[in-house]
């Protein structure tokens, strides 16, 4: 079968967006597989550190990484987050970082990294279809894909969203901190030259500020029964 008949949906947008959760319920709806490409390149910066591999040494310790990387998703239940299993240990926990998340917006800047992962992304269109959640999953990796959909929502507002997700594993965060960290964090993944994170073209942008994740997926729902 041609890989280009498994349907996908992108779902792109900036951290706190929604795009974690509607992916996820988008998921378990249509009973498809789902790609955080995110927790992709938090996996990888993740390995790097711990096999102290820097950017500089990289190509040379590629084929160790392409044969180490070996990632896979379980899509979980609503509320918790997307699992995410490196050669078979959940290393969720490890990942879902604040500190991992800016480690790993500088590090998904490098062209290098992005040719290595983008391969490692096209791998996970699989039967029945792919929810592909993102920053650049309509725009580069999946452009051709059935449904693109770019959500958005007002900086505090994902910085509260940001701030429940995180206050139930740590008592010590603060909102201030917090908004100014994905202000920046939103600054390099906008401005980066690579891939940048931006609506495509044909996308459907969502504002998902006074919106619960159901409506959401309520409205990509309507979108989707004419496409596919
Ligand atoms: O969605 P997230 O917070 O897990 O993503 C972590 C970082 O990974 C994000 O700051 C930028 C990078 N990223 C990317 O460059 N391209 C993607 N498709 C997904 C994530």
């Amino acid at each position: 079968m041609n890989m280009k008949q498994i349907p996908v949906i992108t779902i792109d947008g900036p951290s706190g967006s929604g795009k974690g959760t509607v992916s996820q319920l988008l998921a378990i709806d249509l009973g498809w597989n789902i790609l955080d490409s995110g927790a992709l390149y938090r996996t990888l910066a993740y390995y790097l550190k711990k096999e102290k591999i820097s950017l500089e040494n990289f190509l040379d310790k590629k084929e160790q990484v392409k044969k180490a990387f070996e990632v896979n998703f379980d899509v979980g239940t609503i509320g918790e987050p997307v699992r995410v299993f490196f050669q078979g240990k959940d290393i969720t926990q490890h990942v879902r970082t604040e500190e991992m998340a800016r480690e790993t917006s500088i590090l998904a800047a490098d062209p290098l990294i992005r040719d290595f992962i983008r391969p490692c992304q096209k791998e996970f269109r699989r039967l029945p279809g792919l929810v592909a959640d993102g920053r650049d999953m309509g725009t580069v990796i999946f452009p051709e894909a059935n449904i693109k959909i770019y959500l958005t929502a007002s900086l505090e507002e994902r910085a509260s969203r940001r701030y429940r997700q995180l206050k139930t594993v740590d008592s010590k965060v603060n909102m201030r901190i917090l908004l100014d960290k994905l202000a920046e964090r939103d600054k390099i993944d906008k401005e980066r030259d690579h891939s940048p994170l931006k609506p495509a073209e044909d996308s459907l942008v969502i504002d998902t500020t006074n919106l619960n994740p159901w409506k959401v997926l309520e409205e990509i729902k309507r979108i989707a029964s004419g496409e596919i």
